[in-house]
């Protein structure tokens, strides 16, 4: 039985082709152009599937009468119903650019579905229009064809996760959204409880504790792709709720949670995005990232490593190397190959400002010639001097030299930020080419100078590499974890660790960390008491889905992958929220605010 109404469409206006030459079809769609010729008017149909080109002839055989007083008066974005046969366009018209262009719909009825008002900005795929207006209007900005193009894959992807997931024998469990505060360091966001009035749940900032209950429940396989939250200083990478592919495995070592983790990252970026992504990524120590990349999410699209010159500084007469070896730094230099002549003096003194704004008090630089070194630093290393710094750098005529002597903080930094920016210059980051890698063994701890204490790094639940560790006050600096990260083209991308599954050494991490036992009781009371059941070895991870989106389609922000994102001040200009409530909720609540109310 054909149950559909006469104005409902046959076809997407992505879909009619040469084969449906002179079918008779309905369309429906919105107006993305129209242009008017006298008696011919052409529209350009738009909707999720593609364009097609609509032309309304005033003297076409067998038009519906008034259709060209309907369609005179048409505007952009009105949605409508068009009726009519598939003609095939002459071949000085055909539009190569789009699946629909060989062909056009020569109208004979055209139904206005409904009216659309001047939208505040033109619906382009090369936007015009700024930010804010658009996500005032976000879901007209989710008309243009880059945005809908990014959510489809991204829901291509999330569905080729879960179906890896699902035939790995990880079963899809949801944990609770209005829960108790979690431990990954941002601030959380709070509802106020009516029924136990002063008392509130916190929005999960990660569903951490609950898979981990999952696994002291026997489960096994937990995974979510699961909503977080967390009220934190927002960036380009940051929203305040974002998505995580989440799991968590039972009686599994590092390379169990990592061997499944990247080839379900593979199976999904090749699914989602036809990406081929080369494997097997590096696995690298966390001290080796540091020493190589001076940071800790390597970008490996090109090499450039960090290397250490100090031995050789420290016998120099070059007062900024030898002075920082005397005071306990270290000198490290990049050797850009072939980018002597890339640079000018002033694009030198460019990267110096650079490195300056990070902290470091300069950048010794030298091109390599077939003679030896010119530059800031030649004159320091004349002769073979200069042949055993270049064989040192492993440079080569025509290549470009860059040190940095300070505190290895600042070295690391400055030089690690340097290779990225060179590398972006010389266009050895390609986004179209895609490497991975594991960072391991993060350290346990790090020092927060401004609360003047040890916090933990990864999260309070990562197992030290140390099963038996006894004391974490003694060289805690030097304690490491069973944490890892997923790194991508120097993204970020996942985070995990093997976890504590034993109370008594999850007891001594918060003891170590300040949480008095009252506290552990009141916040993890149930964990600690979890494990006195027997909770199974087991560890996992949880990969930011936004940003892996992102960086697979080539965007600037996540906020171009998220269908209704917040403002940089975690703020949502279509719905206005967060918004005010009225004071009999409030009163309900029993909540007062000291807010001064903005005019
Ligand atoms: P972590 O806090 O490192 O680990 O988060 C894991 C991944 O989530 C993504 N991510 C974000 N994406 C967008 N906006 C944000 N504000 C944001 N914050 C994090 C990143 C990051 O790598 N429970 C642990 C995981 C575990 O140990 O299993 C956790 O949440 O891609
Ligand atoms: P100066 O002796 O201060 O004139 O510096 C000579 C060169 O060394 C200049 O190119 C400076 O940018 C550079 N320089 C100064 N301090 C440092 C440092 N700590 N590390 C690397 N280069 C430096």
């Amino acid at each position: 039985m054909n149950q559909r109404s006469p104005w409902q469409r046959t076809h997407t206006c992505g879909e009619l082709t040469i084969g449906n030459k002179d079918q008779d079809v309905v369309l429906n769609g919105w107006i993305e152009n129209h242009r008017h010729h006298g008696q011919l008017v052409f529209l350009d149909l738009r909707d999720r599937y593609g364009v097609t080109q609509i032309v309304v002839d005033q003297e076409a055989k067998g038009m519906a009468a008034g259709t060209f007083d309907i369609v005179r008066r048409l505007g952009a974005e009105d949605v409508l119903s068009v009726a009519g046969r598939v003609r095939p366009r002459d071949a000085d018209k055909v539009n190569r650019n789009r699946s629909t262009g060989e062909i056009e719909l020569v109208a004979l009825t055209v139904i206005v579905l409904s009216e659309a008002e001047t939208p505040p900005f033109e619906i382009l795929d090369k936007v015009e229009a700024n930010e804010e207006l658009r996500m005032q209007y976000r879901y007209l900005d989710l008309r243009r064809r880059p945005l809908q193009e990014a959510l489809m894959k991204r829901a291509r992807f999330v569905t080729a996760i879960r179906n890896f997931l699902q035939q790995n024998r990880f079963i899809d469990i949801e944990t609770p959204i209005m829960t108790k505060s979690t431990p990954e360091g941002a601030r959380d966001y709070l509802v106020p409880s009516r029924v136990h009035p002063g008392k509130f749940f916190a929005l999960p900032q990660s569903p951490q504790i609950f898979k981990q209950l999952c696994m002291v429940a026997g489960l096994d396989r937990y995974y979510q792709i699961a909503r977080c939250f967390r009220d934190e200083d927002l960036r380009a990478d940051r929203q305040p709720e974002f998505t995580q592919i989440d799991l968590e495995m039972s009686f599994v070592e590092e390379h169990d949670v990592l061997d499944v983790v990247e080839a379900m990252f593979v199976h999904g970026m090749k699914e989602g995005f036809g990406i081929d992504v080369p494997q097997p990524f590096p696995r690298l120590d966390f001290f080796d990232a540091m020493d190589r990349y001076g940071c800790d999410k390597p970008d490996l699209r090109f090499g450039m490593t960090l290397v250490n010159c100090t031995e050789l500084a420290q016998k120099s007469d070059f007062k900024v190397f030898s002075g920082a070896v005397a005071t306990g730094g270290i000198v490290k230099g990049i050797c850009a190959v072939g980018a002597a002549d890339k640079f000018s003096r002033k694009g030198i003194d460019e990267l110096t400002a650079f490195v300056v704004q990070l902290g470091a008090k300069g950048l010794a630089w030298a091109k390599v010639t077939a003679a030896g070194v010119e530059g800031s630093i030649a004159k320091f290393f004349e002769g073979d001097k200069g042949k055993e710094l270049c064989a040192h750098m492993e440079a080569k005529p025509g290549d470009l030299l860059l040190f940095v002597a300070d505190q290895k903080k600042v070295v690391h930094k400055a030089l690690g930020d340097l290779r990225l920016k060179v590398g972006g210059i010389l266009g050895l980051r390609d986004p179209k080419v895609f490497r991975g890698c594991w960072v391991l063994n993060f350290p346990m701890f790090e020092w927060n100078s401004e609360k003047a204490r040890w916090q933990f790094a990864h999260n309070p639940f990562s197992a030290p590499v140390n099963w038996d560790i006894t004391d974490f006050s003694v060289d805690t600096e030097t304690i490491r974890s069973r944490a890892y990260d997923f790194v991508m083209n120097g993204w970020e991308l996942g985070s995990g660790s093997i976890r504590i599954h034993r109370p008594s050494l999850q007891a001594k991490v918060f003891e170590f960390l300040g949480i008095s036992p009252e506290l552990q009781a009141a916040n993890f009371g149930f964990l600690l008491d979890a494990y006195k059941y027997g909770g199974p070895p087991h560890g996992g991870i949880a990969l930011g889905v936004d940003r892996i989106v992102t960086l697979a389609l080539g965007r600037e922000s996540i906020r171009d992958v998220i269908a209704f994102p917040k403002t940089s001040t975690a703020f949502d200009l279509m719905a206005s929220a967060p918004g005010d409530v009225s004071s009999e909720q409030m009163a309900e609540l029993q909540i007062l605010s000291t807010a001064k109310k903005s005019v």
